[in-house]
């Protein structure tokens, strides 16, 4: 479905009332050791040398991923004591000799130690903490294992760099993109959806005990819908995403948990049957999910079609600038981008008329558009331990 360009946030300016905070509270950095040495007067052995401990992390990334995917950290993280590489592969059935190459990644990336002789290995108890699954590192080691699925869409992205070449590259290339959602976003929800965050906005808390119709945008496999129906028995949910894989996936948890009150449909945002659904939602939820439509603006006229007069509506979206610059310092910023290049604006731009905003497009914009929409009282918070910015608005 193609629609009319109507994009006036090249500069991401905030006109008007509901004007951001002058700084929005990130979250505390993790600890990422001293800053490289003498970057303001980097040279090239330096920059060399920071460019050195890149590339290796890079690649130590991967076994990283490898690791948590064969579940040898969590198999490494039950030992108490030092085991060869034959008692770990007996423990975890898989095959020795690779199970020793992979040691060899994690010994000298220092996450794993190793005796003198290198025939015993221990993961040490904090990084067992970390790494395990459900460890305390789980949002880490999810992004580690994004990088194998990034990778697999390389060359594609690669062609549409060419002046020549495709505008995007659609979903369908991205094999294990909704699994990887859903774990990375569950991981989130599990921790903090029901005891902190929908908690932190008493007003909509209280709709949902006593029973109004939610929508939840973009919902990709539906952790978020699914816990929500749980907790609010008397709500009622309907979550749309335009994956089958994702709805599917979705319809099967909702089976098996026998969930009556929340139904998911598979559907592009663009088709929302506008009257069918003017004014009937008490509650939005647009979970990480604006960014990548191919039409935002689009998008939100009809969201504040479909949200009730006391309304509210949740978008959450990277907590980022809108201006590169101003983003240098964010931990984990080029970790977004990359993101953003490999998947979020690529399957945007993929679309018709798809306008790419990728998932770094930042608050200043984010607030512009919700303004042009129609939106008021527009609140921003940043969640507790989340990378995220949250707009909370009315109608
Ligand atoms: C980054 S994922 C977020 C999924 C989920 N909300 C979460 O936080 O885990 C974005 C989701 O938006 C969906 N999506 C993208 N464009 C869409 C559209 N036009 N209509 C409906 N869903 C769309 C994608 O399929 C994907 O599941």
């Amino acid at each position: 479905m193609a629609h009319a360009s109507v994009s006036p946030l090249d500069n991401g300016q905030v006109t008007g009332g509901n004007e951001l905070p002058a700084s929005i509270p990130t979250p505390p950095p993790p600890n990422m050791g001293p800053s490289p040495p003498g970057l303001e007067k980097e040279n090239i052995e330096l920059f060399g040398f920071r460019m050195g401990q890149t590339v290796n992390s890079g690649f130590l990334l991967l076994s990283i991923a490898m690791g948590r995917e064969t579940g040898l950290f969590d198999a490494l993280a039950n030992f108490t004591e030092p085991k060869t590489s034959k008692e770990i592969a007996e423990a975890t059935g898989l095959k020795e000799r690779y199970i020793r190459e992979w040691l060899g990644a994690m010994v000298t990336g220092q996450i794993v130690e190793s005796n003198e002789t290198s025939t015993r290995f221990l993961l040490p108890p904090h990084r067992a903490a970390f790494l395990r699954t459900g460890g305390f590192g789980e949002e880490m080691t999810l992004l580690a294992a994004a990088l194998p699925m990034q990778c697999s869409v390389f060359d594609k992205v690669l062609n549409c760099f060419k002046e020549d070449g495709p505008r995007g590259v659609p979903y369908k290339h991205y094999c294990g993109f909704q699994k990887f959602m859903n774990a990375c976003s569950s991981a989130w929800w599990n921790r903090h959806l029901i005891s902190d965050f929908i908690p932190s906005m008493p007003e909509v808390q209280e709709m949902l005990e006593k029973g109004i119709d939610v929508l939840d945008l973009g919902c990709g496999s539906g952790g978020a819908s699914i816990l929500l129906a749980e907790r609010f028995p008397k709500s009622t949910f309907i979550a749309i995403d335009i994956s089958d894989d994702a709805i599917n996936t979705a319809k099967s948890t909702v089976t098996e948990k026998k969930l009556t009150n929340v139904t998911f449909l598979k559907m592009d945002a663009l088709e929302m049957p506008e009257e069918k659904w003017q004014g009937k939602f008490g509650y939005v939820l647009a979970w990480d999910s604006i960014h990548d439509m191919a039409q935002p603006e689009v998008v939100l006229n009809l969201l504040h079609k479909c949200l009730s007069n006391n309304g509210r509506m949740t978008v959450m979206e990277v907590n980022a600038h809108s201006e590169i610059a101003q983003n240098v310092n964010m931990p984990f910023a080029s970790t977004f981008y990359t993101n953003s290049l490999m998947h979020c604006m690529t399957v945007s731009l993929a679309f018709e008329d798809g306008q790419g905003f990728g998932n770094m497009y930042g608050r200043q914009k984010l607030m512009a558009l919700l303004q042009l929409t129609g939106f008021n009282d527009i609140q921003t918070s940043v969640p507790n331990m989340s990378f995220n910015c949250h707009f909370l608005c009315s109608k």
